[in-house]
């Protein structure tokens, strides 16, 4: 197929383009370089460098590389900024999106997987998390992210778009290429190694006092790779006359709380990780564990790197491969 991806100059873009090229699928990367990377880009995909609210050349790049299908992943994702700066969220998450759907239309693209969040279920109404547990996002990233899914819906019945919307729980890891470098970091991972190689004085511990076994907050971490296969066959399925769906993400089990992520980063880095406690990060649930059972039976998706030690393995050789 041909497909075009948004974003496809991040962290989790990056990755969907190679799985997507290795599977011999062609690609065309969509990304404003926002927050992207050019270098990001994998080789042998096309790139063009433009904004989601930019229609027009939306709808001209759809055109000109007769792009089947489209993976939406451009997006702003910080919680903690949505809430300071809501209206850049709903401009970029919904306008953009909105935008990128109206040049789908012109361009009679019919096939869409979207990038959504676990952050649409807010906090969480029972563990493991299942699609249809209610919707109730606690801040402005969540809250367009769900928007965009919603009007997903209305748009598959009026005009035909057919989509697959993908709830990530936390995607870390890397390939040997790509990995993340998110400016500044916010994520767990990436923070621990950084600490591990002196980049960062100590991680901060976000509140000790959760109802958990260990007091620290436990999420569902999903290795990247296993993430983009989703989208692959995702996409394959809709082509194959897979009707509309949404689907959790993650690898289910007990999760690992932050305080085993440290563990395991000690483990596999064999390097002194220093520790401070800190407050509580508003808006953090205790605990986000997915089931990915539906994705499981109607796609035969499943994660391969179950292992946290693995995830973290990879993101520490794409760490050191940089350095
Ligand atoms: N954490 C720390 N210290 C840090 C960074 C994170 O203790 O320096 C903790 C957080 O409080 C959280 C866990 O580590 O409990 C994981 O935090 P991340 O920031 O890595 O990931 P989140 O679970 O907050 O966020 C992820 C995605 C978001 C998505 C969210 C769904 O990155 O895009 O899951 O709720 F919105």
């Amino acid at each position: 197929m041909k497909v075009m991806v948004t974003g496809g100059a991040g962290y989790i873009g990056s990755v969907v383009t190679e799985e997507l090229l290795r599977g011999g699928d062609e690609v065309v990367v969509y990304d404003s370089l926002y927050k992207g990377h050019r270098e990001a880009v994998v080789e042998g995909a096309s790139f063009v460098k433009g904004d989601l609210l930019d229609t027009e050349l939306l709808r001209g790049t759809l055109i000109q590389h007769k792009v089947e299908a489209v993976v939406h992943m451009a997006a702003d994702s910080l919680v903690g900024e949505s809430v300071k700066a809501p209206a850049k969220y709903y401009r970029n998450n919904v306008l953009g999106g909105l935008s990128l759907l109206d040049a789908m239309r012109e361009a009679e693209v019919k096939y869409l997987v979207f990038s959504s969040t676990a952050a649409v279920y807010g906090e969480p109404a029972k563990q493991p998390i299942e699609e249809s547990d209610p919707t109730q996002p606690t801040n402005p990233y969540g809250e367009t992210k769900l928007a965009f899914e919603r009007a997903l819906r209305w748009y598959d019945g009026a005009y035909g778009l057919r989509f697959v919307s993908l709830r990530y729980f936390n995607a870390a890891g890397a390939t040997e290429r790509c990995g993340e470098r998110h400016s500044p970091e916010t994520h767990l991972i990436p923070l621990v190694l950084q600490a591990a190689v002196g980049q960062l004085p100590e991680v901060t511990v976000f509140g000790d006092d959760y109802p958990t076994p260990d007091g620290t907050c436990v999420r569902d971490y999903i290795h990247v790779v296993d993430l983009a296969q989703a989208h692959v066959r995702a996409l394959h399925a809709l082509a194959e006359g897979h009707e509309s769906a949404i689907y959790n993400l993650g690898c289910g089990g007990e999760g690992y709380s932050v305080k085993q992520v440290i563990d395991c980063a000690r483990r596999v880095t064999g390097r002194d990780i220093p520790v401070r406690k800190g407050p509580r990060r508003p808006g953090d649930p205790a605990v986000l564990i997915a089931s990915s059972a539906r994705i499981m039976r109607e796609l035969g998706w499943s994660p391969t790197h179950q292992k946290l030690d693995a995830i973290v393995e990879s993101a520490w050789r794409f760490m050191q491969n940089k350095r």
